[in-house]
């Protein structure tokens, strides 16, 4: 009997939000890491090719970016092995692979979208888990990514009325695109700043509950990135970096799952909104 050939295709996880600064590097980087901790084969693509910052969190002195890789590809072919442009990043014992962002505004200002996809299912072949990092826009890119994603970390913050507006315009748009709800999820970062307004009241706005709630942790934050080490690598680990280990166990293994509370009434926040 004939064998069919089967290709097997790793999990794409994208980070997108609606307003910047809201966590998304922060986050795919340590899911990059606790999944290459875990022994998976795992990449990070730096898709916030104007301003990426994987790198510089890493503390990385990347070879070549994405940019190169659009280069080989034009005069080579698509089929070129795009894990060649890879950067690894290594701590003890766990290793994963950064596409790093364009070092020059020109170079991130020339990337082609069909290109970047092109790459993302070249990667797709080779890793079991290829994570894209992005920007804070519905640009053409960001949706071809998320269309392309098996799950999108939709990331919020609560801290002004105009990042919380955006969140919920960012969800409807989702929603009127016909995005698989399933795979959108919300998140919640920072949960704990100072703020008067409650995750309850959004949640009612956004018209469903957060999928995970990750804590706010300066310190830790700022050290990981100071350092250039992840936040789930560190011994000890911080409640950030457990709460960032757990999102990826949700992820990994689909049994867990919390119960929703429905019973939320309606606010302050609903009404200016509603
Ligand atoms: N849970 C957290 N607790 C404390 N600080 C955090 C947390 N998450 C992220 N930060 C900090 O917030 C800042 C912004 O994070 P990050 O760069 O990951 O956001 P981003 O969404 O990628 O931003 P941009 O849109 O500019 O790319 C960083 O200084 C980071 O350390
Ligand atoms: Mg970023």
């Amino acid at each position: 009997m004939a064998e069919i050939a089967q290709e097997i295709h790793g999990v794409v996880m994208s980070f997108f939000s609606t307003a910047s600064a809201v966590g998304k590097t922060l986050i795919s980087i340590n899911m990059a890491s606790e999944l290459a901790r875990q022994g998976k084969k795992v990449c990070l693509l730096d898709f916030d090719l104007q301003f990426g910052d994987v790198s510089n969190y890493l503390q990385l002195l990347p070879k070549y970016t994405v940019y190169d890789l659009q280069q080989a590809m034009r005069f080579q072919g698509d089929e070129i092995r795009a894990e060649e442009y890879l950067t690894p990043y290594k701590y003890h014992n766990v290793v994963f692979y950064v596409l790093a962002a364009p070092t020059k505004l020109e170079e991130a200002y020339n990337v082609d979208a069909d290109k970047a996809l092109i790459m993302v299912r070249q990667l797709q072949k080779v890793f079991d888990y290829v994570l894209v990092d992005t920007t804070s826009m519905f640009s053409k890119l960001n949706l071809a990514l998320l269309d392309l994603s098996t799950i999108v970390s939709f990331l919020g913050i609560v801290d002004f009325i105009p990042t919380i507006k955006n969140m919920k315009i960012g969800a409807e748009t989702l929603k009127n695109l016909n995005f698989d709800k399933n795979k959108i999820r919300l998140i919640l970062n920072r949960s704990n700043a100072k703020t008067r307004i409650s995750i309850k009241d959004v949640e009612r706005l956004l018209g469903e509950p957060f999928y995970h709630i990750l804590p706010n942790d300066f310190q830790a934050a700022s050290r990981s990135i100071k350092e250039g080490v992840p936040l789930v690598l560190r011994s000890g680990g911080s409640d950030l970096g457990k709460a960032l280990q757990e999102l990826v166990a949700r992820y990994t293994n689909r049994a867990y799952e919390e119960p929703v509370d429905e019973d939320v009434p309606e606010s302050w926040l609903a009404r200016i909104f509603g």
